[in-house]
């Protein structure tokens, strides 16, 4: 779909505009579509100021179809404005959907590194070794509005020989002056990688190697991305086919990070794979460096292929959202998440209790953020977000249970070394659980009958202090 056709089809489907605002399960202070589809966050960066939030989009249905990148900015993360689409599927290297990729801002300007999915048609392909292009093309922008003329930079033919026609997703790192790009790849055996690519200028890329972990984790890696935080590099990948373990890999794909020594002249090892967080509903996540130097991650609230395909919002015409933006650190081998700090703007009325103290709380619109600051471990703590979302911690398992609100998600499981403190923030249709510091994050989406519900802790013998804040939604700038 060009840009011409786009803005053709783009009035007829207006209607879809009133659908979504009726909507009650629509968020408040998470990014949704529109209308239609979203998944992966793309292209993070910050320009003068100005914050580009692009994602992969398909704006006429609430379901899979050829991809976009629609396109959000902000200068403070709470005045949010939808701007038109800014990648279309135009040309043949890119014609049945532009997929993922990344920003990279250098003097000024934004180079933009994307993959051009290509899909053949006639025979019986089987679309792993067969039947599909996947192109790596950049373009650049001085802006982040207008997109210079694309550029095909490497074909499946420049992948290394090994690989199955999968390989995307292209994100990219600067280290002592030489640029390297990391891909997500499936090879011919069916085990997932990472191809890693070099350059000096942005344009001209050679293969370096590919990263793999020691044992094979799953068939195919998606949505790589390599950075440095805190003095220690870090592979986030979201591993495909692996298989749950207990409390780990609980998902049908998985979402997390290696530790990564990266020499890229010599052996490169990856330590040990975490998950970047426990909920059902989180995949794809992209990080950034802003003006501020602050590591920002944003994720997919969402997950391919899960097996609760229903979601009540697609009747009212949209479907999925993305994370709130996560400042990340690190210390002492461990990964932190933090809400931004700018999200503490939509604090509005403040409720401070201890947990013993705390007596049944009504919100009329399930948006509100509540810190829980324990004085010791707990034995059992049971709190209830809405009529059937538990969250509950006995012998160091953190559990959020889903009953009718879940459609289909029932449980998901944290083993901990202790609950300190944890802040949950709940929007009308999302719970994102920060826990003890935010080295444990879980985030589910949640559909209750109606946002009229009672919070309140049962089962306790809880000590601590409970802080609780009504929140005020993003304010938006749709686009007529
Ligand atoms: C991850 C993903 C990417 C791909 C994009 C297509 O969710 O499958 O690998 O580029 O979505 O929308």
């Amino acid at each position: 779909m060009d840009k011409a056709t786009y803005q053709e089809e783009y009035g007829k489907y207006g209607y879809m505009r009133e659908q979504v605002k009726e909507d009650f399960n629509r968020l408040a202070f998470h990014l949704m579509p529109p209308t239609g589809w979203m998944n992966d966050p793309n292209g993070l960066c910050q320009l003068k100021g100005l914050y580009h939030l692009y994602f992969q989009f398909s704006p006429f249905k609430a379901g899979w179809d050829t991809k976009l990148w629609g396109h959000y900015t902000t200068r403070d993360w709470i005045h949010f404005r939808e701007e038109e689409p800014f990648l279309f599927p135009d040309c043949p290297w890119d014609r049945d959907g532009v997929y993922s990729g990344s920003a990279f801002v250098k003097d000024g300007e934004i180079h933009y590194f994307y993959t051009g999915n290509v899909k053949l048609w006639g025979k019986p392909y089987d679309y792993i070794m067969e039947g599909r292009e996947q192109n790596t093309i950049h373009f650049v922008s001085r802006d982040g509005f207008t997109a210079g003329p694309k550029e095909l930079l490497m074909t499946n033919e420049d992948y290394s020989a090994n690989m199955s026609k999968h390989v995307r997703d292209p994100k990219l790192y600067e280290k002592n002056g030489t640029y390297y790009m990391v891909q997500g790849a499936r090879d011919s055996q069916s085990r997932g990688c990472v191809l890693l690519f070099e350059s000096q200028d942005l344009i001209h890329w050679s293969f370096c190697r590919e990263i793999r972990s020691r044992e094979p984790f799953g068939y195919m890696w998606e949505c790589p991305d390599l950075f440095e935080l805190d003095g220690q590099e870090l592979l986030l990948v979201c591993p495909q086919g692996v298989k749950r373990q207990g409390h780990d890999y609980q998902n049908i794909y998985q979402c997390g990070y290696f530790p990564i020594d990266f020499k890229p002249e010599g052996e490169i090892s990856l330590g040990e794979f975490r998950e970047l967080d426990k909920g059902f509903d989180i995949y794809a996540p992209q990080s950034f460096q802003d003006e501020k130097g602050r590591r920002i991650l944003i994720g997919w609230m969402g997950i391919p292929d899960a097996e609760y395909p229903e979601h009540p919002t697609a009747e009212h015409g949209w479907i999925h959202a993305l994370t709130m933006p996560r400042e990340l650190s690190w210390r002492d081998g461990r990964l932190y998440q933090a809400p931004l700090k700018e999200m503490e703007e939509l604090r509005g009325e403040k409720r401070q209790t201890t947990v013993a103290g705390w007596e049944e709380w009504e919100t009329e619109d399930c948006c509100f953020e509540l810190s829980v600051q324990l004085d010791r471990e707990p034995e059992k703590l049971r709190l209830r977000l809405r009529e059937d979302a538990i969250l509950s911690y006995e012998e160091g398992i953190l559990t959020l249970a889903l009953g009718k609100s879940g459609y289909g998600r029932t449980k998901r499981t944290a083993k901990l070394d202790g609950l300190k403190n944890f802040t949950v923030f709940s929007d009308t249709s999302a719970l994102e659980i920060f826990i003890n510091d935010g080295s444990c994050v879980m985030t589910s989406r949640v559909y209750s009958e109606g946002l009229r519900q009672k919070v309140l802790f049962e089962a306790c013998d809880v000590l601590g202090e409970a802080v609780c804040y009504r929140l005020k939604g993003y304010q938006v700038e749709w686009r007529k």
